[in-house]
């Protein structure tokens, strides 16, 4: 029975997070989007994950209007976004109307798939993005509620883990599944039975989402569809390879004229391609893609983190001028993810070990120093861990505060009116209040930007000699 494999295009999204920093404006999507709605991808990630960020802090650029841009220009794809389950997209825990209102505006703006996941794998962190996609689903029959599991190796992590997990997920609701390996750590034949557990434990459909790094993604992809698998991210072959996915136009061809052909035109393909090619020249002549980005390195299978997580190491070091300890962080990052419970090295948890590992390393002692989300990482307050903390571990990081058991977000009072009062001078849509819950540093320097570049107030302009430049 030919069953058709199913393709989402990462390109406006975990394509560029992963070679250029989350930095294509709007501006470089424009001109392609009428094109890659026509492919009949199954959906295209363009929104979420590190993107909303990037939009206001470095873009000068409203997250909301990009959406609103692609929804207007691409009618018929299903648009997807990566959202950090109870996180959202910020850093921290928010309170469940929060939640719930962020959900429900995503979709109101153009979201159609909202892939969840949550850096503990801790299902209890999941439950109210699960419940706000299904009430989303109700106005739009298009919206699915995507569960991702964070991949990773360590004791706790055998294949049954991830079905069990698997079936937990399925059980919360969730339309489909997705297995995130943002570090790129798996391998083909492994993919292979990972799925088959899965497919075994699930009736809902499976996607596969992992980077390039090591040379292996397609054969991944490829292990997987075999095994089972009806979703595969990849991304068009200018941004593909290297951190990034596996090129679409690769994977297309590959399936092609088989039991799992795509159904997709390799020649609308090349026209898309042509048009990333002169961004991909363009990103390089300028210095945002470093051509490294775009190499095979398997040294993610020998550490184990992720590429964005071994540059911010790499910067913390140099910051210190410690660049020579490299090495004894790479060696010491396994041993405080032991500590700590085994988490997933994904956003926010990578930061945070990560970020302890080098405190550990370059102050000679290990724990002399730890910083808040440590200590919150370590109490409970992102969710439990998938290995129980040793008692005596957690005494000596909190003393004897009381670690949080139940789902975390039931301890957040109710916030969205409180955050909304604070900044009533800045409202110009509904969606800023969520804008500012996320990021309350930046965006109020955003909104600031925004509102400038509004009433014609030039931010180079010399307001001393009222001299402005044209
Ligand atoms: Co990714």
């Amino acid at each position: 029975m030919a069953k058709k494999i199913q393709i989402t295009e990462t390109v406006l999204r975990d394509a560029h997070q992963s070679l250029i920093a989350t930095r294509m404006p709007i501006e470089d999507m424009l001109p392609i989007l009428p094109k890659l709605d026509e492919v009949g991808f199954y959906s295209l990630e363009c929104w979420g994950g590190a993107t909303f960020d990037a939009c206001i802090r470095f873009l000068n650029e409203d997250p909301w209007e990009r959406l609103r841009i692609i929804r207007k220009n691409c009618p018929k794809t299903k648009l997807q976004m990566l959202f950090r389950g109870q996180n959202m997209l910020g850093y921290r825990h928010y309170a469940d109307d929060v939640l719930e209102y962020f959900v429900q505006r995503s979709v109101a703006n153009g979201i159609d798939v909202i892939r969840i996941f949550d850096a503990l794998n801790d299902i209890k962190n999941l439950k109210t993005a699960i419940s706000a996609a299904k009430v989303a689903k109700k106005e739009n029959p298009n919206v699915e509620a995507q569960v991702a599991m964070s991949y990773t190796t360590g004791p706790v992590f055998t294949t049954q883990y991830y079905a069990d997990y698997a079936k937990r997920i399925e059980d919360a609701g969730a339309d489909s599944i997705c297995i995130k390996d943002m570090a790129a750590l798996l391998t083909p034949y492994y993919t292979a039975e990972l799925v088959e557990a899965i497919e075994k434990a699930v009736k809902i459909p499976v996607q596969i989402h992992t980077h390039y790094t090591s040379g292996l993604a397609s054969m991944c992809l490829l292990k997987g569809i075999e095994a089972g698998a009806d979703r595969i991210d990849t991304a068009m072959s200018p941004l593909a390879n290297g951190t990034s996915h596996a090129p679409t136009e690769s994977m297309v061809a590959a399936l092609q004229g088989t039991e799992y052909d795509t159904g997709i035109d390799l020649v609308k393909l090349s026209e898309i391609r042509e048009y990333f090619m002169g961004l991909r020249e363009k990103y390089i002549k300028s210095g945002l893609l470093d051509p490294k980005m775009l190499a095979t390195d398997a040294k993610a299978l020998i550490y184990q983190v992720p590429g964005g997580m071994l540059s911010n190491l790499l910067k913390q070091l140099k910051d210190a001028g410690k660049s020579d300890k490299l090495t004894e962080v790479l060696e010491e990052v396994p041993r405080v993810r032991k500590d700590a419970g085994y988490p997933p090295l994904v956003t926010p948890t990578s930061q945070i070990v990560g970020t302890q590992a080098v405190f550990n390393v370059i102050l000679g002692e290990r724990y002399k120093m730890c910083n808040g989300q440590f200590k919150d990482l370590v109490a409970g307050k992102y969710g439990t861990t998938p290995v129980p903390i040793d008692p005596k571990f957690r005494k000596k990081i909190i003393g004897d505060q009381k670690p949080v058991e139940c789902r975390p977000a039931d301890l957040i009072e109710p916030e969205l009116e409180k955050l909304r009062a604070e900044i009533p001078q800045w409202i110009e849509q509904e969606e800023d209040v969520l804008t500012y819950a996320q990021f309350p540093e930046v965006a109020p320097k955003f909104f600031k930007a925004r509102r400038d570049k509004k009433i014609g107030i030039n931010p180079d302009a010399d307001i001393k000699n009222k001299v402005h430049p044209v």
